[in-house]
């Protein structure tokens, strides 16, 4: 077990009222308490867990549209490093997703650390209660927050989230450091968004024992990209072989596991609901805990999970079949997506610029290898959204022009050097990645990047962006070559860092085809 903010339940009343009698003059009794999760809808009672108990507890209450903080408090040992700003994060966003209008509590005058939290979340002194507090007779200062949904709170609330998510993610971190902390968690991770089958056995977040991928490339290639429906059925057929091989290679059953991972979105939706159901039934079968995982999210671990070293906060540029973004992440978990393509992926473009050569599907790897050889100052192709000003990307005005530059040298009845219209193709693709990387890492003064997804497979893309960003002073982060195409082993990395967050997928859950990072 280790440091997550999850719903109270009867079994932490010990702690709960052990740390509201060393922290309030009036404690609550176990009665109130017990009678406050018996109120259900109404209430949000969470606790903060860690291997050493409880450090902390907050609840909330909902009246109409507003909504009453009731009760806060944290462990007297645990005080002073965020914990607070998590849990208040979490009645706050809750009362958001529920559509309250505003926030309201009570708190002493003289406890001038309490005020000065919820001060920093957007609540202002609004008025006192006389005579609130039996001990001493002090009035109550009654706070509120502007509208919840106002622009101002809204940036409160994500800034609170943060700072308590980064808490988490730093007790989180050393509890389960290898040196002393408690067994790390092994977890098997299912990966089927697309067109590969993959699963995979991770220890810890780090240690891969075992990954297995199988690829449906051969039967798409005829096609010249990837069939659906194929894509499905071919799922269905190699899912069992892939699991078992996984935890034969690693050589655990499934009574050693602790978590099972899946990714159950963004892809294509007859390929995820393959994986997510398959890890729903081992689910329920083993009583493991079922944990979702974002596809994307997974690629931008894979970087973690070759190099432990590599920790927020950081940009990354995830490149692959399906998606082209530039994401800030200020800690594991928070991503706001800066820009991302309008019309066609990288990987995509690399692929149609393929099938135009008759190379062949996947294009990324054909391209590369022919652009080797070629001049990539050869023919000039627009650079498009370079000078946009914006995070955004788009490639498909590239691939046309690609088209309409074959077509003509064709009816001119000139040859195609196709080394010089790879390097070419891809040297226009590149440059803007990188200019608007190395924006981004300006603009948010990061000191390291990572590049992830099928196309950080590309030595053209990985060495140009590495340069331009050594120039700027910030060290970029590349998974091995394994790692960045599709995989399973990512998928557990990301796993690992949700399920130690406490975060469960219900059997319920479906697979979210457009399912978004931020
Ligand atoms: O991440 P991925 O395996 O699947 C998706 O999630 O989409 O990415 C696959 C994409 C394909 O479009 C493929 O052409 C591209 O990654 N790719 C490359 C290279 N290797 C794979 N693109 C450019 N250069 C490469 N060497
Ligand atoms: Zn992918």
């Amino acid at each position: 077990m280790t440091t997550c903010v999850r719903p109270m339940r009867a079994s932490d009343l010990d702690a709960v009222v052990a740390i509201e009698r060393a922290t309030f003059p009036t404690p609550w009794t176990r009665g109130i308490f017990i009678g406050e999760l018996l109120q259900g809808e109404s209430r949000r009672w969470t606790v903060v867990t860690s291997p050493t108990g409880i450090l902390g507890y907050s609840g909330s209450m909902q009246a109409g549209d507003e909504s009453h903080v009731m009760n806060l408090a944290v462990r007297a040992d645990a005080r002073g490093s965020g914990l607070g700003a998590a849990m208040l994060a979490d009645l706050m966003s809750d009362a958001a997703r529920r559509g309250v209008a505003r926030m309201t509590l009570e708190v002493r005058p003289s406890n001038a650390s309490a005020i000065a939290l919820y001060e920093a979340a957007g609540f202002h002194a609004a008025g006192e209660r006389p005579g609130y507090y039996s001990d001493t007779g002090e009035p109550a200062l009654i706070m509120w927050t502007d509208e919840l949904d106002s622009k101002g709170m809204r940036e409160r609330i994500r800034e609170l989230s943060e700072r308590g998510l980064r808490s988490i993610s730093k007790r989180a971190g050393s509890a389960v450091s290898p040196a002393g902390g408690p067994r790390r968690a092994l977890v098997l991770a299912i990966e089927s968004s697309c067109d590969e089958t993959a699963a995979s056995v991770v220890r810890g977040g780090h240690e891969v024992l075992s990954s297995v991928v199988a690829s449906q490339v051969d039967f798409h290639s005829r096609f010249g990209g990837v069939v659906p429906e194929i894509a499905s059925r071919k799922h269905t057929e190699a899912i069992v072989g892939v699991v078992d091989q996984a935890l034969t290679d690693a050589g655990v059953g499934l009574g050693d596991l602790d978590a099972i991972g899946v990714t159950y979105g963004p892809g294509l939706v007859g390929a995820l609901v393959v994986g997510v159901a398959y890890a729903k039934g081992l689910a329920l079968a083993t009583g493991l805990p079922l944990v979702g995982v974002n596809h994307l999210e997974g690629h931008l671990f894979a970087n973690n999970l070759a190099d432990p070293t590599v920790e927020p906060p950081l940009v990354a540029l995830i490149v692959s079949g399906g998606h082209t973004s530039l994401v800030h992440v200020p800690a594991w978990g928070i991503y706001h997506t800066l820009g991302s393509t309008l019309d066609d992926a990288a990987g995509e473009a690399f692929d149609k610029v393929a099938k135009l050569l008759g190379l062949g599907y996947p294009g990324g790897p054909a391209i590369s290898s022919l652009a080797k050889m070629g001049d990539p100052a050869a023919i000039a192709f627009p650079r498009a959204m370079i000078n946009s000003g914006d995070y955004d990307f788009s490639l498909s005005g590239l691939k046309t022009a690609v088209l309409t530059y074959v077509d003509r040298e064709r009816k001119a009845g000139r040859e195609i050097h196709a080394p010089d219209l790879a390097a070419s193709f891809q040297a226009a693709v590149i440059d803007v990645q990188v200019f608007k990387a190395v924006r981004a890492a300006e603009e948010f003064g990061v000191t390291m990047f990572c590049l992830a997804g099928g196309v950080a497979a590309n030595p053209a893309l990985r060495d140009a962006l590495r340069v331009a960003l050594a120039a700027h002073g910030v060290r970029l982060s590349v998974p091995p070559f394994e790692l960045c195409t599709d995989n399973a082993a990512m998928i557990a990395a990301a796993a690992n860092f949700r399920f130690l967050r406490g975060e469960r997928l219900g059997l319920d859950a479906e697979a979210v085809p457009d399912l978004s990072l931020s």
